[in-house]
């Protein structure tokens, strides 16, 4: 039986409600198309991330009553500490209270205006961080990570090619650091195998440059590891782990995704100079060095989580349970980025709604559509969060693909839910031809995705043919 069985029973429960479909069209409008502004209670299965929405085990909750609220030195910092450095192996763990905290604080010291970062692919806020102190955030994923129907098992991996080109281009004193996003979320969830890294970190100890991961999703990156890259077939999770990681020089890390929390992150540093200025920074921002931005009890609760997202059986059921999603989504027609990552699923808009020019947001509309049919909450990642203006020409240039991300939240959501969301999903595709591309009525200066809102082109309803 190839099921992804949960290894755990429920012992909590949260009531969800699926509002009507007019209710559900009248929101849609309101919110201008946008389902960043729809109300959480109309949401009947909500996609949009996995960053943060995970449940917490009984053990964690536990953590939370045990937890030690002293300013300096409190036991839960120990705690966490001494997990952080048996998993991760670095010098000195610095906390935060979120991912993007510990990315600030990194970049505002080790990048200077002009010098260059390269990743296979930046996160949103890795990017934003980097150009936010004047650098060049860098993408050099392999070209195989970009074709969003070539099935292969690590399209995560970063080219040597063209990351020797960039240094190369820039020159090593432009290269502060090189960064490696584990797994690649804005390259569909892919992971990056241990020989790639094994040759990133190579080249960048050649170079005498710094290696620093991205680690949001490390474990679920170590399971793809040693399920899909033979020589590692017989090794523990932890002990793949421990490998990746002693081949980096550090790491930033949003805990909100394997650390198993609702908020909570860290940066880690070899390096004891450049530890000392960011957490002389972390003072200034965060707070005192034993708990950055978080409480006690959230130590507490992040120390356990990273104890049991290790777990093999955890992670067969996660990663299966968004395989599983994939599986169905195939049986039933629905084009997506193949293969199906760790943590989502993305939809191919441009493949299923092909009437639907990029210039009209092809994955806002089907965004707007999993809503307006089912309830489900996805986010869009194509045209409305990528559009740029060419620097030279003006034009608006649209990104290479039309992405709508499932994001499956840790331990929240059933099998069962996840047959309806695909259910949801073949649903819009088969009624594509109906469906209308949008146009902006609002949006801000920048980062318009989460707060732009919109119409169907010309006004009227979001499906032709369908009376609001
Ligand atoms: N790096 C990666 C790869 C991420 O996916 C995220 C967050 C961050 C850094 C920033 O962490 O949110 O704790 O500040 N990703 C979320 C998502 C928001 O929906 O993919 P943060």
């Amino acid at each position: 039986m190839n099921l992804p069985f949960e290894p755990y029973r429920i012992k909590v429960v949260e009531r969800i409600h699926r509002v009507s479909r007019p209710e559900r069209s009248r929101l849609l409008a309101e919110a201008g198309y946008n389902v960043f502004k729809i109300p959480s209670e109309a949401i009947y299965v909500d996609l949009l991330t996995d960053s943060g929405t995970g449940a917490m085990s009984d053990r964690q909750w536990a953590a939370l009553m045990t937890g030690d609220e002293a300013y300096a030195q409190s036991r839960s910092w120990g705690e966490f500490e001494s997990v952080v450095k048996d998993i991760f192996g670095y010098g000195h763990v610095i906390p935060t209270h979120q991912g993007r905290a510990a990315e600030g604080l990194l970049f505002a010291v080790a990048v200077k205006p002009g010098q260059v970062v390269p990743s296979n692919i930046h996160f949103d806020t890795t990017r934003a961080n980097v150009e936010h102190v004047g650098g060049i955030a860098l993408d050099c994923v392999d070209d195989q990570g970009l074709d969003p129907a070539l099935e292969a098992p690590f399209k995560g991996d970063m080219s040597l090619a063209k990351l020797a080109a960039a240094f190369e281009k820039y020159g090593r004193d432009r290269i502060p650091l090189v960064m490696l996003t584990i797994t690649n979320n804005s390259g569909g969830g892919q992971p990056v195998s241990l020989a790639n890294i094994r040759a990133v970190s190579a080249f960048c100890r050649e170079m005498g440059v710094p290696l620093i991961f991205d680690a949001c999703r490390f474990a679920e990156n170590a399971w793809f590891i040693q399920q899909r890259e033979e020589a590692f077939r017989e090794w523990s999770i932890p002990d793949i782990c421990r490998e990746v990681f002693s081949l980096g020089d550090g790491c930033t890390m949003s805990a909100k995704k394997d650390g198993l929390v609702n908020i909570g992150g860290f940066l880690c540093l070899n390096d004891d100079a450049l530890a000392l200025q960011v957490t002389n920074l972390l003072i200034l921002r965060e707070g005192f060095p034993t708990y950055g931005g978080l409480a006690g009890r959230d130590l507490a609760a992040l120390a356990q989580g990273l104890r049991e997202v290790m777990d093999p059986d955890y992670l067969a059921y996660r990663i299966g349970q968004v395989a599983r999603l994939g599986g169905r989504l195939q049986e039933l027609g629905v084009p997506f980025l193949k293969p199906a990552g760790g943590h989502a699923i993305y939809l191919d808009a441009r493949a299923a709604l092909p009437h639907i020019p990029q210039e009209q947001f092809p994955a806002q509309a089907f965004t707007a559509a999993l809503y307006l049919e089912g309830g489900v909450r996805a986010v869009e990642i194509g045209s409305l969060m990528f559009d740029h203006r060419d620097p030279d020409t003006g034009k608006v240039v649209h990104p290479a693909m039309e992405l709508v991300r499932l994001a499956v939240p840790r331990r929240v959501y059933t099998q069962t839910q996840l047959d309806y969301v695909a259910e949801v999903c073949a649903r819009v595709v088969a009624e594509g031809e109906r469906l209308r591309g949008l146009e902006i009525t609002y949006q801000p200066p920048a980062l318009r995705h989460f707060t732009a809102e919109l119409q169907p082109v010309g006004g009227g309803d979001l499906m032709a043919g369908e009376s609001v």
